[in-house]
């Protein structure tokens, strides 16, 4: 059934990739982000994949008024887009792979609107752009593009007219939850910023929703609530106990969640916890894009492999793992976006909390990932042994048996398919970072 989806941070990684198969399920997907982690161009580039070679293009019309956080106004045109070929046949995740070579890409016919009933929609070419709709709200701060199903209100979290102003132009079914702060060493830097941007972002967001009796929500949780010290393959009663501020914020929204849950029968809330998302769009055209230096292992890897980085450090080869080095559960993105359009189809059937691991239950070493990419870009990843990362465990991997009993949902894709996508992502920014 079509629903009207609001997902928070959607211009964010994961988000951005949740947007792109909510679309390609046939949902109408409102997006809320403040941008303070991912850029404008994502949301064209989601527009793009999902079949609308339009974009956000043209002007669109312009909330003049400021919002309560002072957040800028909405309204600004999205660049205009470059052809991208995308191929014309939908997916299980609506797009194909569209091929290695992305420094001359053929405009093709894509898919306007992938379906779920394998009907293959007829493409249309990104060369011959048709005029394309603006906000027909023009004071709502909402910025749409009707044509891909796509709408964007660049916004925080916490601005409490914002999220008025939007659920009061869109009647939202539910939503998905993924604006937050994720440095796990920023954190502990700066922990009142974690708890007002995570904690407060998510109460204002409830409050919200409260008002205006959305009571659907997926919340994006994180396998750092595991307790360090704990035996893999955590399941969802494993023990808790997050060892940072950033995890801490984690389990607070799922105590949260848990206890408004339990105030009121009409609330559903879903619980995931992602293990370690890798990976990109197969398109090549959407993916993580780390602000500065990266700190996660994937992306690391691939700016060594593109030559913006020297060498990877590898950090500690002296764990207890077959080869020395961490082990770690890494989950194709486009896999735990899958998992949010089940969780979502399933909601009304779940109990009124769920919480629910999404991994793979396979364990990876970091050089096992550095071997994987070799093959994937063709190329030597150079890299050193550096001491261990102050607070790393060993091994952590998921026991993904739950989600999929309670949501028919596994993880597909396997690392070479998150490598490949990584690296065929890295080259795209390489070619296009003007668009970027
Ligand atoms: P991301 O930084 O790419 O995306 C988060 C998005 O939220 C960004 O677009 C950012 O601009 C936006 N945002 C942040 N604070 C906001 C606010 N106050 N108001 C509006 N927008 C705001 O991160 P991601 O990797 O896509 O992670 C998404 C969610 O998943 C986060 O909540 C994160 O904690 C969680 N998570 C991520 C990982 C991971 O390794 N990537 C693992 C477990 C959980
Ligand atoms: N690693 C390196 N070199 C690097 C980066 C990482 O050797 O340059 C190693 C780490 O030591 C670890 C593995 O690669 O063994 C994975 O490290 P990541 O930083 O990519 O991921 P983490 O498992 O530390 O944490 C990530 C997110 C958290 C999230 C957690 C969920 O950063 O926010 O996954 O399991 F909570």
């Amino acid at each position: 059934m079509k629903q009207t989806i609001l997902v928070t941070g959607g211009a964010g990684y994961i988000g951005s990739h949740t947007c792109v198969e909510l679309l390609a399920a046939g949902h109408e997907v409102v997006v809320l982000d403040n941008l303070s982690n991912s850029r404008r161009s994502a949301l064209d580039r989601i527009a793009r994949i999902a079949g609308c070679g339009l974009g956000f293009p043209l002007p669109v019309a312009v909330d003049p008024r400021p919002t309560a956080s002072g957040v800028e106004p909405v309204g600004r045109s999205f660049s205009a887009p470059s052809p991208v070929a995308v191929n014309p046949r939908p997916t299980a995740s609506g797009v194909e792979p569209v091929g290695d070579s992305f420094s001359a890409p053929t405009p093709v016919a894509v898919n306007p609107r992938p379906t779920t009933s394998g009907v293959e929609p007829v493409g249309r070419s990104f060369s011959a752009p048709s005029p394309v709709a603006v906000n027909p709200r023009p004071t709502s701060g909402i910025e749409s593009n009707p044509e891909s199903g796509l709408h964007f209100v660049e916004a925080d979290v916490r601005d409490a007219g914002a999220l008025d102003a939007l659920f009061a132009a869109h009647r939202i079914d539910a939503v998905i939850h993924f604006a937050g702060l994720k440095s796990v060493g920023e954190s502990v830097q700066q922990p009142l910023r974690y708890y007002d941007n995570n904690v407060g972002g998510t109460l204002a967001l409830l409050a919200a929703m409260r008002r205006a009796n959305v009571h659907r929500i997926v919340f994006s949780s994180s396998a750092t609530v595991y307790a360090g010290d704990g035996q893999p393959p955590f399941r969802e009663d494993s023990a808790l106990g997050p060892a940072n501020p950033y995890g801490r914020t984690k389990l607070m929204i799922e105590q949260i969640l848990t206890d408004l849950a339990a105030s009121a029968p009409e609330w559903k809330v879903v619980l995931l916890r992602y293990f370690n998302p890798a990976g990109a769009h197969e398109s090549g055209i959407l993916g993580e894009d780390p602000k500065g230096i990266p700190n996660n292992l994937m992306p690391c890897v691939s700016q060594v492999a593109v030559g913006r980085l020297a060498q990877l450090e590898v950090f500690g080869n002296d764990y207890p793992t077959p080869d020395g080095t961490g082990v770690r559960d890494y989950i194709h993105v486009v896999d735990l976006a899958v998992g949010h359009v089940a969780a979502l189809g399933a909601i009304e059937q779940l109990p009124a909390v769920s919480t629910l691991n999404l991994g793979t239950g396979r364990g990876v070493s970091v050089l096992e990932l550095v071997k994987a990419f070799e093959r994937a870009c063709g190329r030597p990843v150079p890299y050193r042994i550096a001491p261990r990362r102050p607070g790393d465990a060993a091994v952590n991997y998921s026991d993904p048996a739950e989600a999929a009993r309670r949501l028919g949902w596994r993880a597909t894709r396997d690392l070479d398919a998150m490598c490949r996508d990584a690296w065929r992502w890295q080259q795209w920014q390489a070619q296009h970072a003007a668009e970027l």
